[in-house]
């Protein structure tokens, strides 16, 4: 079941939210550490004027352009993302603390079978869908959206979300090429939510998406040891995500 996850849906919030907790930054003395921030982290760090949302994205975008060609975790990467940023800080100016959406400013990453209607390709890894046009946003990327959150760009994952071939490798895609783990290169990454996990452990991202039908977010994130969340199906909106199965498959 590992190897052969099926997968769609999803709302995967990995580490991010999870970390909290035992590190010093969060007990005394606060410093802010943007490896491995969560989001609390980063919205305290917006609030006390000591992080932009630019400097977030363009320190992933650093990072992507340093790591990705190695780990393949991401497809696309948004070419309106510092937009998107600037928006946010203009917005943060001049909003008292406390105010803005849950996740105002936060890059999040979105496995490529979830749809955004904007510059972005929602190809499922799969050339055959590149340059087709999705009739709207998924329904989770309109939430994201009024939720404040950034489209960072399109996580990698198992062609088809594995339904391409009973024994085609987890991870691998046409358009991204083998998604690597990142701390063991040589080992599986699982799929077929694999660059959603991938990112987030190499820290390409602050949190991203995934959908599972069986394991497709549950085993990438064990693999690269994240924190990955399979809601139970119908909890978060499945429209808009190319799945097998639509009637369990979840987006997490
Ligand atoms: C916490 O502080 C101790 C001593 O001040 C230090 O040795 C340790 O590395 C710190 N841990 C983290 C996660 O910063
Ligand atoms: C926190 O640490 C920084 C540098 O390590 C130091 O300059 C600052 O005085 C410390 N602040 C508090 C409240 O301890
Ligand atoms: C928000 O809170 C921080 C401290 O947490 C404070 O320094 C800052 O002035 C506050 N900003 C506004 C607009 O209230
Ligand atoms: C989407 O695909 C087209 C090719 O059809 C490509 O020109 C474009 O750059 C892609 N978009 C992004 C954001 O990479």
């Amino acid at each position: 079941m590992f190897f052969s996850s099926s997968s769609l849906f999803l709302f995967l919030i990995l580490s991010s939210i999870f970390s909290f907790g035992f590190s010093n930054r969060t007990i005394t003395n606060y410093t802010f550490l943007i490896r491995e921030a969560t989001i609390k982290d980063i919205k305290q760090s917006f609030e006390r004027n000591q992080l932009t949302s630019r400097q977030l994205v363009q320190y992933y975008l650093r990072e992507i352009a340093r790591l990705n060609g190695l780990l393949k975790g991401i497809i696309e990467v948004n070419p309106d993302a510092l937009l998107q940023a600037d928006a946010a800080d203009k917005e943060r100016k001049c909003k008292v603390n406390g105010s803005l959406p849950d996740l105002h400013g936060i890059p999040i990453l979105l496995k490529d079978n979830i749809a955004t209607k904007d510059k972005l390709n929602t190809t499922a890894g799969s050339f055959a869908l590149l340059g087709s046009v999705v009739p709207r946003d998924a329904g989770v990327v309109e939430k994201l959206r009024k939720a404040g959150a950034i489209i960072l760009g399109k996580a990698s994952l198992s062609e088809w979300a594995n339904f391409r071939s009973t024994t085609a490798p987890s991870g691998f895609s046409p358009r991204s090429g083998q998604g690597k783990n990142p701390y063991v290169l040589s080992a599986t990454p699982c799929g077929s939510s694999s660059g959603s996990a991938i990112s987030v452990a190499a820290n390409l991202v602050t949190v991203s998406l995934g959908t599972e039908t069986d394991g497709s977010i549950l085993c990438p994130s064990s693999f690269n040891s994240v924190v990955g969340l399979k809601p139970t199906v119908g909890l978060t909106s499945r429209a808009g995500a190319f799945q097998l199965l639509q009637d369990r498959t979840p987006l997490g």
